[in-house]
């Protein structure tokens, strides 16, 4: 299976710039997933990949074929690219058998007759439908037509496969299996994928990369693995997963750790940072909910970091406990086993749990999130 390598992609609407200068390159059969909110670009870039886009600038190879290159004029049609895509809606022919959904690829690339049946008993097996083929669509739940939608996307044995947002209109518990069935086909037929999706659970669980977009940028690429425990950017940070953002002051900064007083109690917490940041410096200490340890306020001798916090609330969730907790005139989240705190309680975190960020430009969301007032 080929890669797929995106160089400076740039797309504008009218005068409105929707990508820029995007760069990617994808691996053999690999699982790639562009993840960001919603309007941030995703399927525009992988409409430009389909060839259902052209873009401003910029250049889209696969394996050895340039499907587009702006500067040298070259364009390929949708059908001379050889990709299977599935959409969110599936866009399946409603009036026609899923046999008949399927053929209509194989017709368009004049596919023989007894090659099309073959080709489609093959595809609904791959996807475990085959005692299928003569329903028509409304006849099938939804999870069935998203399989078939993917069945006709693999039908003509693509290099490539798009999916945008194929599980999104799967209820809760469906879409979870479906996550692991995707994953196990994809796997089994080594097929190289570029995956979009605004969710975040489901992006770490199915890629082996993702691409974190926002507002027509790349903010990391890296695995589910880097992307959560170093995001690159406070923005990451706090799109994948929950997190804590508390606003700070450099004190001192020695090796390999740095002293931050912050601004919401007055704490002074030490975290181990990668890269120096100068005394005086405002910064933003990231915390995910999980890596904080709720303990009691007299039972915490020892620890690196104490935080003199209150608990406001606490919800039961099933495998955990959910505390809201006062820090300052600010909400910290706090995800514990521990049942039964209340008051006044410290939270303990090591040098090691939190990230540190210079430019601590945040989302709206994660903003709203810090200046939640108590
Ligand atoms: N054909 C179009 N004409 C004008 N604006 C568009 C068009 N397609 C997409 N956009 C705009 O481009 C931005 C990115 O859209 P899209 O790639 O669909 O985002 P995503 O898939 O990440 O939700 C949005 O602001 C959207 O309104
Ligand atoms: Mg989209």
């Amino acid at each position: 299976m080929p890669d797929v390598s995106v160089q400076q992609l740039s797309k504008t609407f009218g005068t409105t710039s929707v990508l820029e200068q995007v760069d990617f390159t994808i691996g053999d059969g690999e699982f790639f997933t562009l993840l960001g909110p919603s309007g941030c670009g995703k399927s525009t870039t992988l409409n430009c990949i389909a060839g259902l886009e052209r873009p401003t600038s910029g250049r889209i190879t696969v394996g050895d074929t340039t499907f587009v290159d702006v500067d040298r004029k070259v364009f390929l049609s949708p059908e001379e690219r050889n990709l299977g895509m599935v959409f969110q809606s599936y866009a399946l022919w409603p009036h026609m058998t899923v046999a008949a959904n399927l053929a209509m690829p194989l017709k368009i690339r004049k596919v023989g007759r007894d090659e099309q049946a073959r080709r489609i008993t093959e595809a609904l097996d791959k996807v475990g439908l085959a005692q299928l083929q003569d329903r028509i669509p409304h006849q099938l739940s939804g999870g069935q037509q998203q399989r078939v939608a993917l069945a006709r996307a693999l039908v003509y044995s693509p290099g490539v496969l798009l999916l945008d947002e194929p599980l999104s209109n799967l209820d809760a518990k469906l879409r979870e299996q479906a996550r692991a069935w995707l994953k196990r086909l994809q796997e089994d037929l080594g097929i190289t994928t570029v995956y979009v999706t605004h969710d975040q659970d489901e992006a770490l669980a199915l890629s082996d990369r993702i691409a974190v977009m926002s507002g027509g940028d790349m903010l990391q690429i890296g695995s589910p693995h880097e992307i959560y425990e170093q995001p690159a950017a406070a923005a990451v940070a706090a799109f994948v997963g929950r997190c804590n953002f508390l606003r700070g002051r450099v004190e001192a900064c020695g090796s390999g750790t740095t002293t931050i007083r912050l601004a919401d109690g007055g704490d002074v917490v030490r975290v181990a940072a990668a890269t120096p940041a100068p005394v005086g410096q405002d910064v933003t200490v990231a915390i995910r909910p999980e890596k904080l340890e709720v303990v009691p306020a007299d039972g915490a001798a020892g620890a690196v970091n104490l935080l003199g916090t209150q608990i406001l609330t606490r919800s039961y969730v099933g495998s955990h406990y959910e505390y809201d907790v006062r820090l300052g005139d600010h909400v910290v989240q706090v995800e514990s086993t521990r049942d039964g705190l209340s008051g006044r309680v410290c939270l303990a975190f090591a040098p090691e749990a939190a990230l540190l960020y210079l430019d601590a430009a945040l989302p709206a969301d994660a903003e709203d999130l810090l200046t939640l007032q108590v």
